[in-house]
């Protein structure tokens, strides 16, 4: 048996998706840009595309700006409205994605911004006190934090931090990448001024993803080229990709409410399976709370063992795909940057199982049961 329960990672490829890709890939092979009827082919493609998730998400179409990915998206968002709109300050929080983290260390470290940390306790949730006296002491600035943590799945409350940037004057970037698809965006009712998406995320093709840029906002390219995109983001569109990305998304608004359900339902037999069968079983952050974590996402903290090490090995091995991460316990190992922000024991063992719409319950037992026979074999050992 297989069971492939790493889908924060990356998801699979939706059979519908595919099937609106490959004309693109064989018959459709214009040049979006160029003005013969090969070209103009392609590119209502991609207009269609535009308007299908611009429609989704409540915006225009002139919104949406394709890219590749959501790391692309995040550092557009970040380095241009830093040089654009004349930031000199920006808040974020030391548990945020590298795409987002390292974007804003770099812009730091060449003199470009001064950079704060909003603080957080060890449960991973952002203090929103604390962020509100950052903005006071510092209105205008950019202020990056995810809605939902790739790593324990915590939840950030939009309506809240939006309320808060709204009335200090400040541009939020929100990193959407973990709930775009999963949770429902409603650009009217968001304060947000840029989210991102990544199809991959969401059944869609790897490669391709979108910025959203609340209109009002001018801000120069990040990438410099050609004229795709309004001037946007120069390079000849991935065509494929973004008809893909569009379709992914229908599909997962389409079918959201079904899926959620079916997940919620993986993510708590799991929950439970682990806590009746392994002893000492924790989740990090707030991984374990359903209303206020990711429903794809369980961050399974395992008590200290020597099969600690070769965890993810083992169970590689006996075919059950999930992700690690540990937090440091020395000045040479760099563990997860999130484990470590959230002061976890570094004697104990990470595994961070993320579902979706193609998982089954036997696939979850069959996980369970693996990690806890591991954990008893040690026992027998010892
Ligand atoms: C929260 C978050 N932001 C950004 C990214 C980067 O997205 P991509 O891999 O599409 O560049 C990821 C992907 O893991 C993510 O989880």
């Amino acid at each position: 048996m297989k069971a492939y329960l790493d889908n924060a990672a990356t998801t699979r490829l939706d059979p519908e998706v595919l099937e609106v890709m490959l004309p693109l890939m064989t018959e459709q092979y214009g040049n979006p840009s160029s003005i013969h009827s090969y070209g103009r082919a392609v590119r209502s493609a991609i207009e269609r595309a535009r308007k299908s998730i611009a429609g989704i998400l409540n915006a225009a179409p002139a919104e949406i700006f394709f890219t590749s990915g959501g790391t692309e998206a995040d550092n557009t968002a970040i380095r241009s409205s830093i040089e654009t709109l004349g930031l000199k300050h920006a808040i974020t929080s030391r548990i945020e994605h590298h795409a987002v983290l390292h974007t804003l260390e770099h812009l730091e470290k060449t003199g470009q911004i001064q950079l704060s940390f909003v603080d957080i306790n060890d449960q991973g949730e952002i203090d929103l006190g604390h962020l509100e006296s950052l903005l006071n002491a510092n209105p205008r600035s950019l202020v990056s934090l995810m809605h939902g943590n790739n790593e324990v799945g915590n939840l950030l409350d939009l309506q809240v931090a939006g309320d808060l940037c709204e009335q200090h004057n400040a541009v939020f970037h929100c990193d959407t990448v973990q709930t775009m698809g999963h949770y429902r965006h409603d650009l009217q009712q968001l304060k947000t001024q840029f989210i991102v998406g990544a199809a991959h995320k969401f059944h869609g093709p790897k490669g391709v993803g979108f910025l959203y840029v609340r209109p009002g906002l001018k801000i120069n390219p990040f990438v410099h080229g050609g004229a795709q995109e309004r001037n946007m983001r120069g390079g000849t569109e991935n065509i494929y990709g973004i008809v893909g990305l569009a379709k992914a998304l229908e599909i997962a608004y389409r079918d959201m409410d079904i899926h959620r359900r079916h997940i919620e339902g993986l993510k708590v037999r799991m929950t439970e399976k682990l806590l009746a069968s392994i002893e000492g079983v924790k989740f990090n952050g707030n991984s374990g709370q359903l209303e206020k974590s990711l429903y794809t996402v369980l961050s399974v903290s395992l008590p200290p063992s020597d099969i600690s090490d070769m965890l993810l090995f083992n169970m590689d091995i006996a075919g059950i795909a999930v992700s690690g991460g540990s937090a440091c316990s020395s000045g040479t190992e760099i563990g997860s940057h999130v484990l470590n922000e959230l002061k976890i024991d570094p004697d104990r063992a990470n595994v961070r199982f993320s579902f979706g719409k193609y998982n089954t319950e036997q696939e979850v037992d069959y996980a369970v049961e693996i990690l806890a026979e591991l954990y008893q074999k040690e026992r027998i050992v010892i």
